[in-house]
């Protein structure tokens, strides 16, 4: 196995920006976690009115979802409950009486954090932070705090920096419209509690609009590498999959390396690109990516952007499920949705597919023997475990096959003095025949339409 001479996309030149206003989060606007990690935790799902019926996913499978993003940034999670919601109460989300149960709980076991899997408004945290005498965080504060603590390029960081501050000018905006209202109440506007408001607001606007310069200048940079990189003629793969299918694990199998891996959701936010080779194939670039996961927040949809982009110029998208999971099935059908919308399926920009069905160390006979048998019948899905190396060899093989993409026959007139063009050529392409006339070659060669589109921007 040949290690890359391409570096992981790390970059550790980003400086932590400065603090922006300590006031917005004096006064509760804004939901970190700050020291919070160990802290002893309660998680709640709460199923709200009217939604049950369109649920395809279980409850509980929800709430172990979201207690596993909360050990994700190791929070003690002490008890997880499901409410079911009659109503929804404007004021705390939930019910009276759920409320006085769940602060019962709270005070049981001690907890200092209450996470709700559902949106909340910034009042409803603020009233159920008095109630339950704890922290309380919804689901998107709760990712943004994975997302902060595991983004690891400058990109990651700033778009990571960047969702949290739209979070909170979201949060900031919905607060200022009800004191707003509240004071009309009293017949008086622009008091000092507004004009603060007004402050936290332009800082916000200053330090959001700065961010997205510094990002674009990022990604620039980010464009020219692969640019760079595309020259070369190696084609590339994407592993994709729900969060916890086993993506580092299989990347580290096949390329030696030593991403992080750890049963924690999100252990990967940034791609990571390393080049191995292939039986019969030669040089291949394999990428990393990051995790997907249902309901993500609006505000992170673009903070995945930066792995994304990696999938849609991939030449191969290799969808790796974790089959021992109850909701495998649901969980690949959040992901097929995510790369739907990214275009990659159908239509121009169609990139191929194929699925690795993964944990198969883990499947009762039965599911492995179906598993197995699934694998046969299609070209295009492999059953392996990561973890013991079962069908990792015969993915390779598939991956090749694969990758092998038709050929078409060209023509070329060039110029002897054409040095580059004719030795790019003769490394990228098959060249079946060459003949001079008139003080120009003639080449006859093989070329994949990748290599045909390179060598035309050459
Ligand atoms: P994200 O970073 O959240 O996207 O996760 P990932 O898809 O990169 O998953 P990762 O490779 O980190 O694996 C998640 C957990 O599943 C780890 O505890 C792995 O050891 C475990 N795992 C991965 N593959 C296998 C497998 O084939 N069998 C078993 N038993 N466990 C596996």
């Amino acid at each position: 196995m040949t290690q890359s001479d391409i570096p992981a996309d790390r970059d550790d030149g980003h400086q932590a920006a400065p603090q922006l206003a300590p006031d917005i989060n004096r006064r509760g606007f804004d939901q970190d976690l700050g020291t919070s990690f160990g802290a002893p935790t309660v998680v709640v799902h709460p199923i709200l009115p009217g939604r049950q019926p369109v649920e395809a996913r279980s409850a509980e499978a929800k709430l172990e979802e979201i207690a596993g993003l909360a050990l994700a940034i190791r929070l003690d999670v002490r008890a997880s409950e499901i409410l079911k919601l009659r109503a929804t109460s404007p004021g705390t989300l939930i019910g009276k009486g759920q409320l006085e149960r769940l602060a019962a709980t709270v005070q049981a076991h001690e907890a200092e954090v209450v996470i709700m899997d559902a949106a909340i408004t910034p009042v409803q945290q603020k009233n159920l932070e008095t109630a339950l005498k704890a922290k309380v965080i919804d689901r998107t504060g709760l990712i943004l705090e994975i997302f902060g603590e595991r983004a690891a390029t400058a990109e990651g960081r700033l778009q990571v920096e960047l969702a949290h501050l739209e979070y909170q000018a979201g949060r900031l905006v919905r607060s200022w419209t009800h004191l707003e209202r509240q004071r009309g109440g009293y017949g008086f506007l622009g008091g000092p509690g507004e004009t603060q408001i007004e402050t936290d607001r332009r800082l916000l606007r200053d330090r959001i609009s700065r961010l997205k310069k510094e990002l674009e200048a990022v990604r620039r940079t980010r464009t020219l590498h692969r640019a760079r990189r595309q020259r070369t003629p190696d084609p590339v793969i994407a592993l994709v999959g729900y969060t916890n299918a086993g993506k580092s694990t299989l990347f580290n199998r096949l390329t030696g390396a030593k991403v992080l891996a750890k049963d924690l959701l999100f252990a990967t936010l940034d791609p990571t690109m390393r080049a191995i080779r292939l039986p019969g194939k030669g040089r291949v670039i394999l990428s990393d990516t990051v995790g997907f996961v249902s309901d993500l927040p609006t505000e992170l949809v673009a903070a995945f952007r930066a792995t994304l982009e990696e999938v849609t110029e991939a030449d191969l998208i290799v969808h790796v499920r974790d089959l021992a999971h109850p909701d495998t099935e649901q969980q690949a059908a959040d992901v097929m949705a995510v790369l739907e919308s990214l275009g990659v399926l159908e239509g121009e920009g169609r990139v191929p597919m194929m699925e690795v069905l993964n944990k198969a160390d883990l499947l009762d006979p039965e599911t492995h023997d179906a598993a197995v048998e699934r694998a046969e019948r299609r070209d295009d899905t492999v059953l392996v475990s990561a973890l013991t190396g079962e069908g990792v060899e015969q993915l390779k093989t598939v991956l090749s096959e694969r990758l092998a993409a038709p050929t078409t026959l060209e023509m070329f007139e060039l110029h002897p003095s054409d040095g580059q063009r004719l030795a790019w050529l003769h490394a990228n392409g098959e060249v079946v025949s060459r003949e001079e006339a008139s003080g120009m070659i003639n080449l006859k060669v093989r070329l994949t339409e990748k290599a045909r589109a390179q060598f035309r921007s050459l």
